[in-house]
């Protein structure tokens, strides 16, 4: 046992351990491409339940299931042309398509908070890959962080959120892409993003030929409850579209331009690089965070490319933080 009473979880590159735990109901973190998962056994209620306990998610913000190939996807839910158009040129990647589960799908109703549908993705890590195939059950991984906090992109964001809350840590570096899968809804033959994220919209666009939908909030939290205003944030206040920083503020920055500022200071990416700002995001975030600055001052980012998804994250991590609601979060 840990000092302060939490049980230790293991920090381990073994993946056949790892999928041993996942197959006893175990709970373990690993990496993908966007962001570190927290998995579990899909098919098992009490695992799945466990996820949401760990994390201190509302139950009705459904998981995310992971599996290996698309065919494995096809035997879990209903694929609309849209829907395989995209999962044949784009998985596996940064996107999780929303799909109409399938009569008879084993994967655990509480993974789907009482919706018909599913959300289902492919990552494109070698080792998540290798996990899947070690636990042999598809996995539910919500991102490895306390609900409404910071997502994680190492294994040590990881440990400082859910340290002594799961079992193990899968270890694999920082993630590549930064931010969390782009959510697209698929339930009839129209797509829908419900949430920006790794793979951006021109890359959908390419692919089905055809422009899409503007991700929107507010109404469509009913689609994707997930959704939550606030989101992703820090302790400290996020100030956005900052263009000079106040004293005793921290600044992320981005680009080459950067306002005069003697304090603590991020750049997201010093040549104003979108990719690049993806995968620094969150880690920067973390470490502003750790220095307890008054405020964070964000310089703005471009719209374009990965900013989207940036930007999306960023206005959550700076939304009003609501009064904590004891009876909508499921405690351990
Ligand atoms: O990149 C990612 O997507 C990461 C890695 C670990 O795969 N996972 C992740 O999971 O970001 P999570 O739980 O943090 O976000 C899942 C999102 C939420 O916004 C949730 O509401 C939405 O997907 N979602 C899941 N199932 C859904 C469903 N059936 N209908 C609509 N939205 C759904
Ligand atoms: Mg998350």
């Amino acid at each position: 046992m840990a000092g302060d009473g939490l049980p230790e979880t293991l920090v381990t590159s073994d993946v056949a351990l790892a999928g041993a735990i996942l197959r006893r109901g175990g709970l373990v973190a690993f990496p993908t491409e966007t962001v570190y998962g927290l998995g579990a056994n899909a098919l098992d209620d009490r695992a799945v339940a466990a996820v949401f306990a760990a994390k201190g998610r509302p139950r009705f913000n459904p998981l995310i299931t992971h599996v290996a190939s698309e065919a494995a996807a096809r035997k879990l839910a209903e694929f609309p042309p849209a829907a395989a158009q995209l999962a044949k040129a784009l998985w596996p990647g940064p996107l999780t398509l929303v799909l109409k589960r399938k009569a008879g799908c084993p994967v655990s109703l509480l993974a789907s908070a009482g919706l018909a549908s599913i959300a289902i993705r492919v990552p494109a890590h070698p080792l998540a890959l290798a996990l899947i195939a070690a636990a042999g059950v598809a996995l539910v991984a919500p991102s490895a962080n306390r609900s409404g906090a910071i997502s994680p992109t190492t294994p040590e964001h990881v440990l400082a959120g859910l340290g002594g809350r799961i079992d193990a840590v899968l270890e694999g570096g920082a993630a590549r892409v930064g931010v969390e899968s782009t959510v697209v809804s698929c339930l009839d033959d129209e797509a829908v993003i419900l949430r920006p994220g790794g793979l951006e919209r021109a890359r959908l666009e390419a692919v089905l030929g055809r422009k899409l939908g503007q991700a929107q909030t507010g109404p469509r939290t009913l689609l994707s409850p997930g959704q939550l205003e606030s989101h992703y944030a820090p302790a400290a206040p996020l100030r956005l579209e900052a263009t000079s920083v106040a004293p005793g503020e921290a600044l992320l920055a981005f680009g080459p331009d950067v306002p005069a500022h003697a304090g603590a200071m991020e750049n997201l990416s010093a040549t104003g690089n979108l990719d690049e700002a993806a995968a620094n995001l969150f880690a920067a975030l973390h470490r502003l965070d750790a220095l307890h600055p008054a405020a964070i001052a964000v310089m703005p980012v471009p719209e374009a490319g990965l900013g989207e998804a940036i930007n999306d994250r960023l206005r959550r991590a700076a939304a009003p933080r609501p009064e904590p609601r004891p009876h909508a979060i499921d405690g351990p």
